[in-house]
């Protein structure tokens, strides 16, 4: 377990479970965390790492790995009031597997109005940058948005859906913010957290997944570095990526590429009893079983992997009960 430099507490467990690792090992000064740093807790930013951590592990489902890349990333977040460079997080895999779920409870508990957050942008290629056409006006507008919020707060969270349906070159304007060259802006820029998230890489992942599962391994002894070049190079060689020609894998900008595994049926009855439990109902184990065998999964042969995670779990709950 990685403890940061700066003093700053071990934030392991926490990052740990958000990246899918590090051992839950850490006993973190929780009076870190009331904002003695003064800066620490500006606009709204007001982080409940405890809650955090114990929301992750109640209701995601599936995402346990051995190990992460811990260090970088925990000091990225967790220098206090002034990081050395933006934490910048890239989360991969199939669909339904928790990405905008964790990028959800992220929000909500580093700033207190969640995704509601003046501080909180959340941009989605459908509705922020529709036509291809305008990619040019797209990155004078995207530039000035990210310097305008990060000077009016530099605890701002920039969310990026949908990666792989960018208009391509956007990206390369937010190249500045994300690495070290920071202090060609200000100090502010380097509070700011960027999430990008996207399926690119799912396949290669739920190769991984697959191949440990046929050698009888558990998932939680599949290593980030079994996984995380995969990811990269799909990345590298999605030309639909965000990324692509951006320089941002290239120059290693990101702290952590986070994958997430394919879930099996016990994953996926996690999500029902989740949902069930939000709905304010009793587990019942006939709607369960229901939903679980109305789930299509995969490999054909092995029938392993539920085809779209729990993805549509909320909406099919309804016909069973
Ligand atoms: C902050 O970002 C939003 C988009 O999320 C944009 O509409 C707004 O104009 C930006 N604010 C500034 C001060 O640039």
């Amino acid at each position: 377990m990685a403890v940061a430099r700066h003093g700053c507490p071990p934030w392991g467990s926490i990052l740990g479970l958000l990246v899918l690792a590090l051992a839950a090992a850490a006993a973190w000064d929780v009076s870190f965390l009331r904002c003695s740093l003064g800066s620490f807790c500006e606009c709204d930013f007001w982080p409940d790492l405890p809650g955090l951590e114990c929301d992750l592990a109640r209701h995601l489902a599936g995402q346990p790995f051995g190990q992460g890349p811990g260090g970088e990333v925990i000091e990225g977040l967790c220098t206090g009031p002034s990081p050395q460079q933006a934490l910048v997080l890239s989360l991969h895999g199939w669909t339904g597997t928790g990405k905008s779920y964790v990028s959800s409870l992220l929000a909500q508990y580093l700033f207190r109005g969640g995704l509601r957050s003046p501080h909180v942008h959340h941009f989605s290629p459908i509705i922020h940058f529709p036509h291809p056409s305008h990619t040019e006006q797209y990155k004078n507008e995207l530039k000035s948005w990210v310097q305008g919020n990060l000077t009016a707060c530099g605890r701002s969270l920039f969310l990026f859906d949908e990666m792989d349906k960018l208009p391509p070159g956007l990206m390369e304007v937010l190249k500045p913010f994300l690495g070290p060259s920071w202090v060609v802006y200000g100090t502010n820029y380097r509070k700011a957290i960027f999430i990008f998230i996207s399926n690119t890489g799912g396949e290669q992942i739920n190769q991984v997944a697959l191949e440990a599962w046929r050698s009888r391994r558990d998932r939680e002894e599949i290593s980030l570095q079994e996984v995380e070049p995969a990811v990269s190079q799909a990345v590298l060689d999605n030309p639909h990526h965000g990324f692509w020609r951006s320089g941002i894998m290239e120059e290693q900008l990101l702290d952590a590429v986070v994958p997430f595994l394919p879930l099996q049926r016990h994953h996926v009855r996690h999500c029902v009893l989740n949902e069930l439990a939000q709905l304010g109902l009793e587990p019942r184990e006939e709607v369960v079983q229901a939903v679980l065998d109305s789930t299509t999964y995969f490999p054909e042969e092995e029938q392993l992997f539920s085809s779209n995670g729990c993805k549509t779990v909320a909406s099919r709950i309804t016909f069973f009960l």
